[in-house]
């Protein structure tokens, strides 16, 4: 739910450190903070933005360093909660990203020797706890120290007797990136890209002792080693190219995201336990659990064996009947919900199956078998791309397991996203920007697709959005409707098209504007509706996609109309790594 990044080479350390935060502020972006060592330890850090940071802010000496961008848990957001922390005599510095759960027992019995805390967090522990056991060597220390922390961590530490950097991993993300001459270590592998494509990823439990000579990992105190991996993404993936805001450059990512996620599932690729499944369960959060919805309606009706799709948060601590198959859909790969999910299958013997976008993340750990969805790394908060390559991976699963193969799908769904560009939507965002609340409703798969862009309108342009199974809007909600309130509908051609405009005519009887994503034949449609985004598609699959596309793009424009922080939405983080 932070970020953190480390320097050890030949280069000034801090503008490392802090181009690497910026790459990294997607999971966290309350304040920041870095640490450089050049004889005596040098530290900067302040509540805000790391790219609001100003170049002098760079010039602190040495080159080794650590650096944090913060998502608050343990304390508000303020220059003395962020990261780096250190201990009484501000000997070691330490950043960390995951949550320290028996910290409030420890940081008892610090306080009780002595030590003075001076934040609120749970990761001051860390380095008061190192000073406690330091005897000179900070390896050894922070060897001793692992048995003392309960909770998830990825740490990194140095100190002022050595120009040496720690890396520590237990339940959170860290990579290790190999250079000439030149070491990084971060929460992930975009801060890298730039110096290395080599990378390596540490396992729970590993300690890693970084000099400018190379690196050693340790489990305990027993030396281990780790296969260096060689990464494709290229540095401009992890930058904007001209567009206002990555997530509109990541919508525009998807006709081709959509065509390498379809093409990633090969009837020989696709884990054979799957064909023999009778039922499956999906564990997912937020945009995730909406592409397991979408998945259940398709797959039910295709395949005819029951799908159930839970929130990773609720699968834990429910005693649910368990399925054949369990199947976790992350685009991090580190969601903390999903991976406690999987890991109660696996306790289970339950085949678990992982679709995620991160090469080596913690659910490629803990399922059977894995699912890249190719997506290229997403940077924006909100979900786009990742969802598509999400509907592109499950879609394609349903095709392969039905024995019902598309080639409508597999040859038109890029082309279809394309054809979604040419909209003008200005109509319908100048109506939705105007309101405070908007209604988005949609029957069968349809349902969730609308969840999904009323997710999407809520998180990027904060106007309350809420998402209901069209023929139930009249079990309650209804009493909401008015001239004020916009509802969202998709209204195509299809089994439930006649009970929908029958739905839409109600509404528009409470004076509540429509806007209708519908058949531009459709003249009944057109003069119900106050705005009707024309879609035509032959194929429902399709159909899904372009509706998916639609209701990003009204989220954006009417986010950007509003002069919304769009990449990075309050109070949000991109990577969810707490329960
Ligand atoms: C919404 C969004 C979140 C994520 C959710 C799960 O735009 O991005 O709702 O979908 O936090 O994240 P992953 O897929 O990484 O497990």
């Amino acid at each position: 739910m932070c970020g953190i990044v480390g320097y050890i080479g030949f280069r000034p350390a801090a503008p490392v450190l802090f181009e690497g935060l910026k790459q990294l502020e997607y999971r966290g972006y309350d304040s920041y903070g870095i640490a450089t060592h050049s004889n005596e330890i040098f530290i900067h850090k302040k509540k805000g933005k790391v790219s609001e940071f100003s170049p002098d802010e760079t010039t602190l000496p040495g080159t080794c360093g650590i650096g944090h961008t913060r998502w608050a848990t343990h304390g508000i957001p303020s220059d003395l909660n962020a990261h780096p922390h250190t201990d009484c005599n501000e000997q070691i510095a330490v950043v960390h990203n995951g949550i320290i759960e028996n910290y409030a027992h420890l940081k008892r019995e610090l306080r009780a020797k002595g030590h003075t805390f001076r934040s609120e967090t749970d990761t001051e522990v860390i380095p008061h706890l190192l000073e406690d056991l330091n005897e000179g060597d900070l390896l050894k220390a922070i060897q001793k120290m692992v048995n003392y922390l309960e909770g998830s961590y990825a740490v990194l530490a140095i100190s002022n007797d050595c120009n040496r950097l720690i890396a520590v991993k237990n339940r959170s993300p860290l990579v290790l990136g190999i250079g000439d001459g030149e070491f990084f270590a971060a929460s992930d592998i975009t801060p890298l890209l730039e110096y290395t494509n080599r990378v390596l990823y540490l396992e729970d439990g590993d300690i890693a002792e970084i000099s400018v000579d190379g690196y050693e990992i340790y489990q305990g105190s027993t030396q281990v080693s780790r296969r260096v991996h060689e990464i494709q993404w290229a540095p401009e993936t992890v930058q904007k190219g001209g567009f206002p805001h990555f997530m509109l450059k990541e919508i525009y990512e998807q006709p081709e995201v959509i065509n390498r996620a379809i093409h990633s599932l090969t009837p020989d690729s696709i884990p054979r336990f799957l064909y023999d499944a009778k039922s499956m369960t999906v564990v997912a959060c937020g945009s995730s659990y909406h592409a397991g919805l979408i998945f259940r309606y398709l797959a039910e009706s295709a395949c005819g064996i029951p799908v159930r799709v839970e929130f990773g948060s609720e699968f834990k601590y429910n005693s649910v009947p368990l399925t054949d198959v369990i199947i976790g859909i992350s685009q991090s790969g580190e969601t903390a919900d999903t991976l406690s999910a999987i890991h109660k299958g696996n306790c289970s013997n339950v085949q678990t199956v992982a679709i995620t976008n991160v090469l080596n993340s913690s659910i490629t750990r803990y399922a059977d078998n894995t699912i890249l969805m190719q997506a290229g790394p997403e940077i924006s908060v909100a979900a786009t791309k990742s969802f598509t390559a999400q509907l592109g991976v499950l879609l394609q699963m349903i095709s392969l397991l039905s024995g019902q193969v598309s080639d409508e799908f597999l040859s038109h769904a890029g082309v279809s996203i394309d054809k979604v560009f040419l909209l003008n939507l200005d109509d319908a965002v100048s109506l939705c920007a105007k309101a405070e609340h908007i209604f988005f409703v949609g029957r069968g798969p349809f349902y969730p697709v609308m969840m999904e862009g009323a997710l999407k309108m809520k998180e990027i342009s904060y106007i309350h959005a809420e998402s209901y199974a069209a023929g139930e809007i009249k079990h309650g909600p209804f009493s909401l409707l008015s001239p004020e309130t916009p509802v969202i509908a998709t209204c195509l051609p299809g089994p439930a098209y006649a009970v929908m405009l029958g739905n839409l005519k109600e509404m528009k009887a409470r004076g509540t504007p429509i806007i209708a994503i519908g058949s531009e034949e459709d003249t009944e449609l057109s003069e119900l509706a106050d705005v009707l985004i024309p879609l035509e598609e032959k194929h429902i699959f399709l159909e899904i996609v372009a509706v998916t596309v639609i209701l990003q793009l009204l989220a954006y424009h009417t986010a950007a109309l509003l002069g919304r922080e769009i990449d990075k939405p309050r109070n949000l983080a991109k990577s969810v790594t707490v329960e």
